[in-house]
């Protein structure tokens, strides 16, 4: 984000790579390299590769064109973007639950994956530590279980991520991040590109992986796995929480809107595929099972990095990117209620940062407990983790992309649109016509049919 306070300062970014790498920034991170694999492989992989595959090019382009439109179109916040705008088109003023739903969402999300980001921290320190030095695949398991059952080790890793998101996101040191993610994010796909030679040419299972990533099972084409499809599409490309909304509020007016949301979305779906291609090899070739759930990239990667030449380093690096891609997301998770609590209270930025961290840490302990086996509530068979999971990527998100789509589609002005997003007639009109119907429909068919 621009100059010291994001928040409040209108100016714009410097130039068009600065919103590309923000927006990449968010996008990118654990959805890919940990969520994608491990929902892929519970899910059956081409069935749902192929769900998802469509719903990012149906919803997820035309819905990231519309929330950084309608961000940049009013230069505010979220929550006042809506706010003003239902006020100068004369609409409801009930839009603003699109805002309400956007804050919630985000602090939902973050609750989790800064637990599943402390994990990755764990294993970067546990890998170049010697730790899992010599140990066979089975052990490599029980290691990660010891991981996930031990609440203070969970405790501390969480805490240490949820630390360094608060400084960096109170002190407005965004373009400090910025300007070393312009390294670590070609770093980290340079590294996925490392582990996806090793998948290929050491696992000897690589067309097997392959296969069951993109060979399609018609009999897994069911609505439960759509609507896993359709909630790790918007989680994957940071959408239905006003999370570009906000961002795109910085975006020059020169810069295209459609080329970056297509740039985006093609550099996330690429990393996904990639951490996919990577995974599903290694769980052949060790033995382990696709459908082992969220230990999947923990496991696999780490049987790996035992076997690899210079594993230790590769392994330390690996984990470490992966947990400053999580902290880009991360920060992007608590832009909109924060920027809410500075517009509407009295609060400082760096008071207003530290209530709203700490409450998102305290729910995280929920997701801590509900791992380690102490928390053993369940509703539909389902943890404290995997209802939050559930409730925020197949729920709140959808809804909130749905009601997006409708705001930006049937309220907002057609010649707003069309100024913003700069397209012919031709290709604004088809993008209308998918942001007004095809969008909003094929989201509710999908929620009716699984939810009810
Ligand atoms: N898109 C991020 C990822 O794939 O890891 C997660 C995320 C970030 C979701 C920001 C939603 C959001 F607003
Ligand atoms: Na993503």
């Amino acid at each position: 984000m621009s100059g010291q306070n994001p928040t409040t300062s209108k100016k714009t970014w410097a130039n068009r790579w600065t919103f590309l790498l923000a927006a990449a920034g968010s996008a990118i991170g654990l959805g890919n390299i940990w969520k994608f694999p491990y929902i892929a492989g519970q899910y059956g992989g081409g069935a749902f590769v192929m769900l998802y595959l469509l719903c990012i090019a149906i919803m997820g382009v035309p819905l990231l064109m519309a929330e950084t439109a309608i961000g940049r179109h009013t230069r505010l916040s979220p929550l006042n973007a809506i706010k003003k705008l239902t006020s100068d088109l004369g609409a409801s003023k009930l839009w603003g639950i699109i805002g309400w739903m956007g804050m919630l969402a985000g602090f939902l999300i973050l609750s989790f994956y800064s637990v599943i980001a402390g994990w990755s921290l764990s294993y970067a320190w546990d890998i170049v530590t010697g730790a899992f030095n010599g140990m066979t695949t089975d052990q490599v398991g029980d290691a990660f279980g010891g991981l996930v059952s031990s609440a203070p080790r969970q405790i501390f890793w969480h805490t240490t991520f949820m630390l360094i998101t608060l400084l960096i996101t109170a002190r407005g040191i965004h373009k400090g991040l910025e300007k070393g993610l312009q390294v670590m994010m070609p770093a980290l796909f340079a590294l996925l590109l490392v582990m996806l030679g090793y998948s290929m040419l050491e696992t000897g299972q690589f067309m097997r992986g392959f296969n069951f990533m993109f060979s399609v099972d018609f009999s897994k084409v069911t609505g439960e796995a759509f609507v896993a499809a359709l909630g790790q599409a918007f989680f994957t490309l940071s959408l239905g929480m006003c999370c570009l909304m906000a961002y795109g509020a910085y975006m020059p007016a020169n810069n295209s809107i459609p080329r970056t949301a297509i740039n985006v979305a093609a550099l996330d779906t690429l990393m996904a595929i990639i951490s996919g291609l990577i995974v599903f090899p290694i769980v052949f070739a060790y033995g382990l099972e696709p459908s082992a759930g969220p230990g999947l990239l923990f496991v696999s990667l780490t049987a790996a990095f035992v076997h690899m030449p210079m594993g230790e380093l590769f392994g330390f690096l690996f984990f470490v990117l992966v947990g400053i891609a999580a902290l880009s997301s991360a920060i992007s998770l608590v832009e909109p209620a924060l920027a809410w609590l500075i517009e509407r209270t009295p609060l400082s930025r760096t008071v207003a940062t530290v209530i709203l961290c700490a409450a998102i840490w305290f729910v995280g302990l929920g997701t801590v407990f509900s791992m380690s086996g102490d928390l053993t509530f369940t509703l539909f068979e389902k943890n404290f983790f995997d209802l939050l999971d559930y409730f925020t990527s197949n729920i709140l998100l959808p809804v909130g992309g749905l009601l997006i789509s409708v705001f930006a589609g049937w309220v907002m002005k057609r010649s707003t649109m069309m100024k913003e997003l700069g397209l012919s007639v031709g290709v604004f009109n088809l993008w209308r016509a998918m942001i007004r119907v095809v969008v909003p429909l094929c989201v509710l068919t999908v929620l009716i049919t699984t939810l009810f």
